[in-house]
């Protein structure tokens, strides 16, 4: 090449050329470099706290006072309009568009009302309003444990910092129900006075200890999938650990997957229920949605939970998180497109086919639950004794834990399409093995009917099918909600209104 002043002799126009080129550049630079400080200080200033709240401040409007934007989306997850094809946002009675999963259930507390998770807006009134919950009349009444708030509220490590992490495992629900009122929000997950992202749960960190992992090393980029891992997992309550206490515990030592799992809860003799009607020792999938996600290409290759749920958003030249956590299908430009250059569409479409093939499977799964039920009850009625039925019951629980552990993990199908299908199929072969031997049962017994399929068509068909009283239920739930819950919202305000904020 020739030395570039050998051309500019040649030719003086180039020489103008790159001069005025240059000129552009510094230029374009200066206006770059004080747009970054505008937006710094802009940042600046929305970070100076209008505000002075205590750390455990459990009130998301407190805490939105400093920081509108983060607040007024946040406060999005109340609406509840948006439908996708198989989730969404709205109050959908699940049990009414699948009376199967009431016969699934059976003798559980599912069985008695399961609607589609909405919004973190209605973590409490949800839990409130539903008949699982029951209609305690006392503090020491109902039938769930006071670890059933721990994952639906900032009062929740607020009341563990104050009483300690086992105290607030032990009693009932109703024990804590004028202490935990605010739904799921600003100090969940960050620290009030830097507002870096914290773990807040203890059943997280001590996993990751028992496992030999310090949850203070993880990445910026871990943090931002962890924070939901806190909650959105699978978990047990553990009797043992200290008396009295129901103590959360996630069942991770083994290892994360479905099978590691299912080993843990089979060494400690687990079950969370006796099934009604096959007597099988059952175990209920809570919401492995974290461990399902590991199992997924996004989480291979580094993308987190808030990369999709809580995409970056601009308003008036101020980038800042969009806290309306929901389905990435609302709004497809933010979640997916800053990575994927398809049109909506088609990207919706390819979530919807992953999701369509897994359905077809989990489905002919679920019939095959249903008839294994019945059937080992048939196998009971004719007299089979316990030492026969004790391999179908364990092969009838494996199976059910597949189902469950591929509908629970919400989202599953897209976050982890191929191992949910694996999932699924290990769990037919499992749900077939049972009624193989059954039938075996049947034979040793004469018996060689088809035992009929109940009729199920409906909700209520088939909660009178497994004996549930619902109208009892309801009566008492009216009768909660009329006496004690008001009683509840009063102490907590009475508690509230004496909280230190400086403004
Ligand atoms: C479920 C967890 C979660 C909850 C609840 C939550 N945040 Fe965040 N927040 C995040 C994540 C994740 C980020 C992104 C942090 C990052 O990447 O550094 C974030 C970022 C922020 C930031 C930094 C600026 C920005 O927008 O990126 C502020 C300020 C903030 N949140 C305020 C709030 C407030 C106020 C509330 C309550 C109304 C709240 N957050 C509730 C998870 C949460
Ligand atoms: C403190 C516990 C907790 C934390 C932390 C948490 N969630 Fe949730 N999440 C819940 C509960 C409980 C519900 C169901 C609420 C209901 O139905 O009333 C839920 C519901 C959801 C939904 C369904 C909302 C809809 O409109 O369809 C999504 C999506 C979701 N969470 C994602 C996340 C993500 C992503 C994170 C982390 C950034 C996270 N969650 C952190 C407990 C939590
Ligand atoms: C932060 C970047 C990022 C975001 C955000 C993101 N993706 Fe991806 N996606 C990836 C990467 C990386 C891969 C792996 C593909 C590769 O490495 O070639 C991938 C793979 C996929 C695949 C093919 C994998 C499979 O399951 O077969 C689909 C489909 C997909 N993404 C859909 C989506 C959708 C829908 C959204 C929004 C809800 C989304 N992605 C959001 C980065 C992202
Ligand atoms: C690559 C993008 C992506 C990542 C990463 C991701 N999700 Fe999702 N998530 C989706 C999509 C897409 C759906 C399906 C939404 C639908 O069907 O409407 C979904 C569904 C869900 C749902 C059910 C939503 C509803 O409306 O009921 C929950 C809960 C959820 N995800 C939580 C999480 C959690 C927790 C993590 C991290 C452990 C995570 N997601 C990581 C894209 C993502």
């Amino acid at each position: 090449m020739k030395p570039i002043n050998e051309s500019v002799n040649r030719r003086p126009l180039l020489g103008w050329l790159i001069f005025l080129a240059s000129l552009i550049v510094v230029v374009l630079l200066g206006i770059l470099a004080s747009s970054i400080m505008e937006r710094r200080a802009e940042s600046v200033f929305a970070y100076t706290p209008q505000v002075k709240h205590d750390q455990w401040e459990p009130r998301n409007e407190v805490w939105g006072e400093n920081f509108p934007r983060e607040f007024e989306t946040y406060y999005k997850t109340a609406d509840t309009s948006f439908n996708s094809k198989y989730n969404g946002s709205a109050m959908i009675d699940m049990l009414e568009v699948d009376p199967r999963l009431v016969v699934l259930w059976a003798g559980y507390g599912f069985s008695k009302d399961y609607n589609q998770g909405r919004g973190h807006y209605y973590a409490i009134e949800d839990l409130q309003n539903t008949l699982r919950t029951g209609g305690p009349k006392t503090e020491n009444d109902g039938p769930m444990p006071a670890t059933c708030w721990t994952c639906k509220s900032p009062d929740v490590p607020r009341l563990m910092n104050e009483i300690g992490v086992a105290e607030f495992y032990k009693g009932k629900w109703a024990g804590k129900g004028h202490e935990v009122v605010n739904p799921i929000g600003c100090a969940d997950c960050h620290d009030a006075k830097t507002m870096n992202l914290r773990v807040t749960r203890p059943a997280l960190i001590e996993a990751f200890q028992r496992q030999g992992k310090n949850i203070e090393d993880a990445t910026h980029q871990e943090m931002r999938s962890l924070v939901c891992a806190q909650c959105h997992v699978e978990y047990y309550f553990d009797k043992k650990k200290v008396d009295g206490a129901n103590y959360l515990t996630f069942p991770w030592d083994k290892g994360m997957n479905v099978e590691a799992m299912e080993e843990y809860y089979d060494e400690i003799e687990f079950k969370d229920w006796t099934h009604k009607l096959s007597k099988a020792p059952m175990l209920k999938a809570q919401h492995p949605g974290y461990e399902v996600y590991l199992k997924g290409i996004h989480a291979d290759r580094g993308v987190s939970c808030a990369d999709c749920h809580m995409p970056y958003k601009s308003e008036g030249g101020q980038k800042f998180t969009d806290h309306h956590i929901q389905s990435p299908l609302n709004n497809v430009a933010n979640s997916c497109q800053v990575c994927h250059r398809e049109e909506t569409e088609k990207l919706i479409k390819n979530v919807y086919t992953r999701q369509d093939q897994i359905i077809e499977n989990r489905d002919k799964l679920e019939e095959l639950l249903v008839r294994a039920h019945v059937e080992a009850k048939k196998a009971w009625d004719l007299g089979a004794d316990e030492a026969t039925m004790k391999p179908v019951l364990m092969m009838i629980r494996h199976a059910q834990w597949r189902w469950d552990y591929a509908a629970a993990s919400h989202g599953g199908s897209f976050h982890a399409p191929t191992e949910i299908s694996r999932v699924v199929s290990t769990g037919i072969v499992r749900a077939q093995e049972a009624r193989l031997q059954l039938a075996r049962i049947f034979a040793s017994k004469g018996f060689n009917e088809e035992v009929a399929y109940p009729d199920i068509a409906t909700k209520a068909k088939a909660q009178k099918f497994i004996g549930l009283d619902i109208e009892k239920l309801e009566a008492e739930k009216a009768e909660f909600k009329k006496n004690m819950l008001p009683e509840w919202k009063k102490k907590a305000e009475e508690r509230e209104s004496a909280y230190q904020v400086k403004r």
